[in-house]
């Protein structure tokens, strides 16, 4: 069941898709008292959900905060990130979820300052709060996302390995990429172009030295059987005679500042405008400039930078040399030390910025920072209605950094700028049933790690994770070492992994659909499906992938084994050098020997499995081999 309580919310952020009528009763399970919402949690309540955030499947002991934050130094105590997912499941002597329907900051002190106390604060109070209740955790799921509409389901192809790299820079690079991966038998289906693709990082244009005959070569790429899936970044670069510059400012289609003048950002591009992403004819009009990529043959993209992450404003940045200017000459103490080093990190995403810049929505003139949550769940929905009109036949990929729930109806997302770090895979295997819950399926994080060098145990371990994941990209940042799966010489161990996921993509999509058409978890933690098994509610480090399979990956290095938790008899499935043998397993604590490039995950009843194929267009669905039946 469903209650809706309302607080006079300013703007539809559109993330609900179900008509409910607001209650007149007082909010269930919490209090309500100077605009924070307060439950007292039983000793033993989890509490589950907040999306992509930090920590552990139960989120219980630390603050988040929903305020999407381009933040490339995540670590434990990191509050915000890149989404804003504001749904939690409460499974304690009271069991509901709750959905805070708010565009803007708002924290969950989940036991942070009081142990049995969870706080929700809005900055101010204007939302709808939905009640969800039901008789199992899975339930409250299912009700949750019928309340927020069907997950997006991208096409087969989506399903198989990607490789990114930011500094690929022509395409020949490109080409490369495609050719060691051949020469290694890795399967391969879609190679990334980061910013470096276009003109002086001008969004839809291309950079003809780098790539003379674009479309020739995504057809070239096509015959080849990789699809290419360039970036779009938020910001339009300021310039005039580039057209989409041109267009939007003539039709106010930027954010502009207190006067009504286009605000100035500086990003990748340098200075830059924002598109209003709230504004319907903006957003229409920004969608339909993705035609300059699918007219050469383009059929997916991942949309950055849409948090949005500024590096500076126009204004800041000038306030900033004049605070310069004042230490010129003088001796500095420690502090002003501190205080002119500072000036400069402080510029990025500054809250002051933040509260500069205005939308025009239907529903009026909105400060940003009032609405912050919803630009990049915006600009994915305005990528994703063009896309519709563009590509009429076909599904077209598509996945964004910063999200808000309703996002999940347009596209997928990837976790943003994680590092080369044991504790990120972790954290990686840790996100996913927190973003399944949000209706978030079509996921993945930056495999080896975005910032920093990987090793190659980093990225074995890495891949023997992510061949779960519907969203599979090998991603990392320019000045990192290379760590595609061809990049640590002997390259037979990424290719018995990453074939391993082309076999297991039967299994795998169809649980995707399934899961993404009858609104339930593809990733579970343990205790969703073992809600009578006090042992399985701490586990945090296996997930259910799909009605079948357990994974429980190894995430320490030079660890050659680990102890998994049984909920009950499966079947083992191990692979091996490429070479696939299950045995039987019994309920209980075990420890289970998995030497690096060993791929070891457990099964309920009977796996279906495709012969392994270079890639997906290769995939044979029909022909399938049963393990474990
Ligand atoms: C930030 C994104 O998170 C990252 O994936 C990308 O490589 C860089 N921007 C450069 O475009």
């Amino acid at each position: 069941m469903i209650q809706k309580f309302s607080y006079n919310p300013k703007i539809n952020t559109g993330a609900v898709v179900q008509k409910i009528d607001a209650s007149n009763a007082p909010i269930s399970f919490f209090t309500l008292s100077d605009g924070v919402f307060s439950y007292r949690m039983s000793d033993a309540a989890c509490v589950y959900g907040l999306g992509e955030a930090m920590r552990g499947m139960n989120k219980r002991g630390w603050i988040y905060e929903s305020w999407c934050t381009d933040q490339p130094n995540h670590n434990e105590d990191t509050r915000s990130l890149y989404g804003a997912h504001n749904f939690l499941l409460i499974d304690g002597d009271d069991r509901f979820g709750v959905f805070f329907d708010y565009p803007t900051r708002i924290t969950f002190d989940i036991g942070y300052t009081d142990p049995s106390l969870l706080t929700v604060k809005p900055a101010d109070l204007s939302l709808d709060v939905y009640i969800v209740t039901g008789d199992s955790l899975k339930g409250i799921v299912r009700e949750f996302r019928a309340l927020i509409g069907k997950s997006y389901i991208p096409p087969l192809w989506g399903f198989g390995y990607g490789q990114s790299r930011w500094g690929y820079v022509t395409e020949k690079d490109i080409a490369a990429v495609a050719d060691q991966h051949e020469a290694a038998g890795i399967p391969l289906d879609m190679i990334y172009l980061d910013i470096d693709y276009m003109d002086s990082f001008k969004d839809f244009t291309v950079n003809r030295e780098r790539y003379p005959d674009f479309k020739g070569f995504i057809e070239k790429m096509r015959a080849r059987g990789y699809h290419m899936i360039p970036i779009i970044d938020a910001a339009v670069k300021k310039e005039e005679g580039y057209p989409v510059y041109d267009e939007g400012h003539e039709k106010g289609y930027f954010c502009t500042n207190e006067n009504g003048d286009d605000f100035v950002v500086g990003v990748w591009p340098g200075m830059s405008c924002l598109p209003d992403f709230l504004n319907p004819a903006a957003s229409e009009w920004f969608g339909a400039q993705y035609r300059a990529l699918t007219d050469a043959g383009v059929d997916g993209f991942w949309n950055d930078m849409n948090e949005p992450a500024l590096f500076y404003s126009e204004g800041s940045l000038n306030a900033a040399f004049d605070k310069i200017k004042t230490h010129e000459g003088k001796t500095l103490s420690a502090l002003s030390f501190f205080d002119t080093r500072d000036v400069f990190n402080h510029l990025a995403n500054s809250k002051e910025d933040y509260d500069s810049f205005y939308h025009n929505a239907p529903e009026g003139r909105f400060c940003h920072a009032d609405v912050h949550n919803l630009y990049g769940y915006k600009m994915t929905e305005s990528a994703a209605n063009a896309l519709k009109e563009l590509r009429p036949d076909e599904p077209t990929l598509l996945f964004s950094r910063a999200s808000y729930i309703g996002a999940h109806r347009c596209g997928g997302i990837w976790t943003g700028d994680n590092h080369s770090r044991w504790c990120h895979l972790l954290q990686s295997i840790r996100q996913m049933p927190g973003l399944n819950m949000c209706g978030f399926l079509y996921s993945g994080s930056d495999i080896g790690g975005f910032g920093g060098d990987c090793t190659r145990d980093l990225l074995i371990r890495w891949l023997s994770f992510a061949i779960f994941t519907p969203l599979m990209r090998n991603h990392s940042a320019i000045f990192t070492r290379d760590q595609e799966a061809t990049a640590f010489g002997d390259t037979e161990v990424f290719r018995h992994i990453i074939t391993l996921r082309y076999c297991l993509i039967p299994y795998l999509y169809g649980a995707f659909v399934k899961a993404a058409e009858n609104n339930e978890m593809f990733f579970r933690p343990l205790c969703f499906d073992y809600e009578d098994d006090p042992a399985a509610r701490e586990i945090e480090d296996q997930l259910m992938v799909g009605d079948r399979l357990m994974i429980a990956p190894v995430y320490l290095q030079n660890t050659t084994g680990r102890n998994v938790y049984l909920p009950e008899d499966m079947t083992l499935v191990r692979m091996s050098g490429g070479e696939i043998t299950t045995e039987p397993v019994m309920k209980g604590r075990r420890y289970f020997e998995v030497p690096l490039g060993d791929v070891v995950f457990f099964t309920k009843g009977a796996l279906p499995l495709a012969e392994p194929a270079k890639n997906t267009a290769e995939l044979d669905m029909e022909h399938l081999t049963y393990i474990a039946d």
